[in-house]
């Protein structure tokens, strides 16, 4: 007989201090019904982030992109208003804008030529003349929430969620004084691995564990066993103070500053940086088995002068992240194995591990909870 989820979910135990403490067990990484219950509960109600600010900010300008699944488009009014909606046409349902960014100054879908106001209000409906009981300004698209911070643009499908600044919590104070806003976007990599997505953050929250074994070049200009890491709110910073080295050249040369940054804000986005240099990494499911990151490389200067420099940069990031992929996913392989079932975690490297895995299982809990209220009531 199948597993029923709530044993599943039973099987971790959250309260186990570190020392004591297991991974959540193989099975959240592998059923597909984790995975559902992820994309209603976790995606579904985090603050995701879907542009940068530099994307929108003249009149008409769009992106599109999926949050928890639902089409979404991100929009700057004519008011100077940043507006989001579900990209999904009032008429019969097809994706009202296609391309993934750009200007328009009307939104108009392709299938039948509806059009939307900047504002998401119904403007007009070809050959719609003679319809009885229609109410063209019930008919706009259907909002969804959006705000940003320094220069990154976020969306909420959860008209409930706390607002925001209150879900980065500290991260807000402590990302400060790094002062990001003053770099420039450079280059986009997308990398799409046959893993959970949650493999791809726990090897990102291992407190350095791999980096000497598998990043020989990073480990180079890294301080290793100086390496500090803290816990607060939703957040996980890794910290390392640097050394210069000439050991790997690239990343000598493009890996500078007093110390790396390494902030995780939980669940799937990742900002690093270095002294005038910050990636970020955003991981979404797929499926149970696979997940893609999407890699944003900025950079203090992105002048045509600086161009050959900032793409050597680019490929020192892109090392560092094919030595991690194949890593990931051999660890799902080595999920859906008989002979593995949990892990133990190291008390010196691998606390934002369990700070994860601690957040997302009561995300879990909580939904599992609801929808099964949800179904008694029914
Ligand atoms: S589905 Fe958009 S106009 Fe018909
Ligand atoms: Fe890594």
């Amino acid at each position: 007989m199948q597993t029923s989820i709530e044993e599943i979910l039973a099987t971790y135990n959250d309260r186990a201090p570190l020392a004591e403490a297991s991974t959540i067990p193989a099975p959240w990484y592998v059923d597909s019904r984790i995975a559902e219950l992820e994309r209603f509960n976790v995606f579904g109600k985090t603050w995701q982030l879907v542009a940068r600010t530099d994307q929108l900010e003249k009149a008409g300008e769009f992106v599109t992109t999926t949050v928890a699944g639902e089409p979404i488009v991100v929009v700057r009014g004519n008011d100077h208003v940043l507006r989001a909606f579900y990209n999904v046409c009032r008429h019969h349902a097809a994706a009202v804008m296609t391309r993934p960014c750009g200007q328009a100054s009307l939104l108009r879908c392709p299938y039948h030529g509806w059009n939307y106001g900047l504002d998401g209000s119904l403007k007009g409906m070809p050959e719609f003349d003679g319809v009885q009981n229609f109410d063209r300004a019930q008919n706009g698209l259907v909002p969804v929430r959006v705000e940003t911070w320094e220069c990154f643009v976020f969306v909420n499908l959860d008209d409930n969620a706390a607002p925001l600044p209150e879900f980065l919590g500290g991260l807000v104070k402590r990302i400060a004084p790094l002062g990001i806003g003053k770099l420039h976007y450079f280059d986009r990599r997308v990398f799409n691995i046959r893993c959970n997505w949650k493999v791809f953050v726990d090897n990102y929250l291992d407190g350095g564990y791999h980096v000497p074994h598998l990043h020989k070049g990073l480990n180079s200009v890294l301080d290793y066993k100086q390496y500090t890491i803290e816990n607060e709110d939703r957040y996980c910073l890794q910290s390392s103070p640097m050394v210069v080295s000439d050991e790997d050249a690239a990343t000598g040369a493009t890996r500078k500053g007093d110390r790396a940054w390494y902030f995780w804000q939980y669940p799937n986005l990742m900002i690093n940086c270095y002294e005038g240099y910050m990636d970020t990494n955003f991981v979404t499911p797929v499926d149970a088995d696979h997940c893609t990151v999407i890699f944003d490389f900025y950079f203090g200067n992105v002048g045509e002068a600086r161009r050959e420099y900032n793409e050597q940069s680019v490929d020192v990031g892109n090392r560092v992240q094919e030595e991690d992929l194949g890593i990931c996913e051999d660890v799902q392989r080595g999920l859906k194995s008989r002979a593995y079932g949990a892990g133990r975690l190291s008390v010196r490297r691998e606390a934002g591990e369990q700070l994860f895995h601690r957040l997302l299982a009561a995300d879990l809990r909580r939904g599992l909870a609801l929808s099964s209220a949800a179904a008694e009531n029914y």
